[in-house]
């Protein structure tokens, strides 16, 4: 049957409103209740707390379809069926019906023409799990899929790692039941069953019987409800149903895929041309989702900010592959809106917040890029190779992809040592670790957006002080929270309102000169050669991390900070106060920052 995502997604909530479900709509992409996870990656994650026993206010049958990111398997895709953003169709039993009803239901619509899918039976395959020492086999799954026409040689046992479900270690979790569909590809080889990764058994749906809850030390305890807990991965759904190589060619990648081949003027792709046009319609689309979340997320350097960008800068590099080496990725951002907006209203909702955000990143990665290719032909120039070290240079300093550095070599016939830029990078990690055990840390309440914007503005503060007030005011404590910084200098007076005027105005020139933040790795001696501000008189390890901000401040510290100062919003002292007979405590915020 051929089938639109919009009337999937609506038979889907009408089928499960039939059988008593509430309609709740998807949640932000962020999850609100745990902090430390970056994006919704399952339609129950944000129902945690109603599996473990809270009642939810709309009942104990629901239904949705939820906006999701998982970058776990990032790597992967570019295949016919890995994807960073999806939508998951999922309904939840919360002690309500149970696995004999669960199946039944998904069998009905996997099943009817009217309305559900209108699959054939014969092309079903399904996975139980298969029993270890704690769960034995999911016999009662399987006898229920055989009572309902699955024959046995359909239903295959499979082990914890293929048919248990948990988010993460702890939480509520149990054995599942998944549902593929044999797409008529040959068998890749003999044991090709579902769960092979050739791509003949497409899951589309993934039952999970979610009566446990592992705690801390791992042990498994019966949760107080059995609930039902089930996603149906929309894409790979559409792909299914059209009968489609892979769910690229989906409707909801349509016009992505169309515009990246008009860009890239490109209408019979190779293989190789493929793999890139799909990684960047991939990551347009989660990068855009994730952009338009209400939330104003931005591209940074760390968690969220960080995936956003790790995400735009390889839709880049592929662009780069494709031969595009002109501004592209926000004339990528309406055909997302085309095939995403009317379910999504934030993406029409935010559209200039995610062109600009992309657009700016798109310019920062261009300068990175240029300049690095600039600095890497010179030195194989002049050194005839580009070593391990090299390409660990590039990249720590400059932010130049090492796949760049590993690219501009074979051009040239010649291989990196990619065993000595891995050693480079595990030394410089430890490194960033031991530091970060010393006080340089410059105690940091977090590594928030706002909490990393006001460090890098710790250092401009700091380097002011130094070029405006005296280069005798040692910094000799630092603490930053999310909503100020508070900085402790060696000095004997407070500071004239000339002084802070011309602080406020030089750090603010700074930021709207949008001056790029880099570092190196080098000896304490060095480092003081330099002039990198920094609390000599301690003991430093034998190596230190030294960041620059363009060229107006070197600081020994260990990071993290913005990549770029523009990132940073308005300036402003907003206290100053004696502590003891040389210490003045200076306290700043940023205003209209950005997240
Ligand atoms: N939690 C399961 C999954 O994400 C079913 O919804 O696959």
């Amino acid at each position: 049957m051929r089938m639109m995502a919009p009337e999937l997604r609506r038979r889907y909530l009408q089928f499960f409103k039939e059988k008593g479900h509430a309609i709740i709509p998807s949640a932000s992409l962020i999850p609100q209740l745990d902090p430390t996870v970056l994006f919704q990656s399952a339609g129950m994650q944000p129902l945690v707390p109603y599996l473990l026993g809270q009642p939810h206010p709309q009942g104990s049958r629901l239904v949705n379809v939820q906006k999701c990111i998982r970058t776990d398997d990032i790597d992967e895709v570019g295949d016919t069926f890995h994807l960073t953003f999806f939508e998951m169709l999922g309904n939840w039993s919360l002690g309500n019906y149970w696995k004999q009803e669960a199946i039944a239901m998904a069998m009905e619509f996997l099943l009817d023409p009217e309305i559900g899918l209108g699959l054939e039976k014969s092309v079903l395959h399904i996975t139980v799990f298969e029993g270890d020492e704690q769960v034995s086999a999911d016999e009662e799954a399987a006898d229920t899929w055989e009572k309902l026409g699955i024959p046995r040689n359909h239903i295959h046992y499979l082990p914890y790692k293929d048919n248990w479900w948990a988010l993460g270690d702890t939480g509520p979790q149990g054995p599942d039941t998944e549902i593929f569909v044999d797409i008529g590809l040959q068998y890749c080889e003999d044991n090709c069953r579902p769960g092979c990764g050739c791509g003949k058994f497409v899951e589309i749906w993934n039952l999970v019987f979610m009566s446990y809850n592992r705690e801390e030390d791992g042990t498994l305890t019966p949760l107080k409800n059995k609930n039902i807990d089930t996603g149906m991965g929309l894409e790979r759904a559409l792909q299914v149903l059209n009968q489609l190589p892979s769910v690229f060619e989906t409707d909801v990648f349509k016009p992505i895929i169309v515009k990246i081949k008009e860009i890239a003027q490109i209408s019979n792709p190779s293989t190789d041309q493929m793999h890139a046009i799909r990684i960047i319609a991939d990551h347009i689309r989660s990068a855009a989702m994730a952009l338009a979340d209400d939330q104003g997320l931005v591209p940074s350097n760390v968690e969220r900010g960080y995936v956003i960008r790790r995400l735009l800068r390889v839709a880049i590099r592929r662009g780069l592959q494709l031969g595009i080496d002109q501004f592209f990725l926000g004339k990528l951002v309406p055909p997302v809106i085309e095939s995403l907006g009317d379910e999504y209203d934030e993406l029409i909702r935010n559209k200039d917040h995610i062109l600009t955000e992309i657009e700016k990143e798109e310019k920062r990665f261009r300068t990175t890029v240029r300049r690095g290719l600039r600095i890497a032909e010179r030195t194989l120039k002049e050194k005839g190779e580009l070593t391990g070290k090299d390409a660990f240079t590039l990249f720590a300093t400059y932010g130049f992809p090492v796949e760049m550095t590993v690219q501009i070599a074979e051009e040239n016939g010649q291989q990196v040592n990619l065993e000595e830029f891995r050693k480079e990078f595990e030394q410089h990690r430890q490194i960033s670790r031991d530091a970060t055990q010393q006080k340089f840390t410059s105690g940091l309440a977090d590594h928030s957006q706002e909490v990393v914007c006001l460090h890098t503005a710790t250092h401009l503060l700091h380097a002011a002080l130094h070029k405006f007030v005296s280069s005798r005011v040692y910094q000799k404590g630092s603490n930053i929270t999310k909503e100020r910084l508070r900085l402790d200098v060696q000095l004997n007076r407070k500071l004239t309102p000339e002084e802070l005027e011309k602080i406020e105005t030089w750090v603010n020139d700074i930021i709207k000169r949008d001056l790029p933040i880099s570092f190196e790795t080098m000896s304490p001696e060095e480092a003081q050669k330099q002039r990198a501000l920094g609390f000599f008189g301690e003991k430093y390890g034998e190596q230190v991390k030294v960041y620059s901000v363009g060229e107006v401040s070197k600081e020994i510290c260990s990071g993290p900070h913005v990549s770029c100062t523009g990132e940073l919003g308005e300036f402003k002292i907003t206290k100053q106060k004696r502590i003891g007979a040389d210490t003045l405590r200076l306290r700043a915020m940023l205003t209209s920052q950005k997240s």
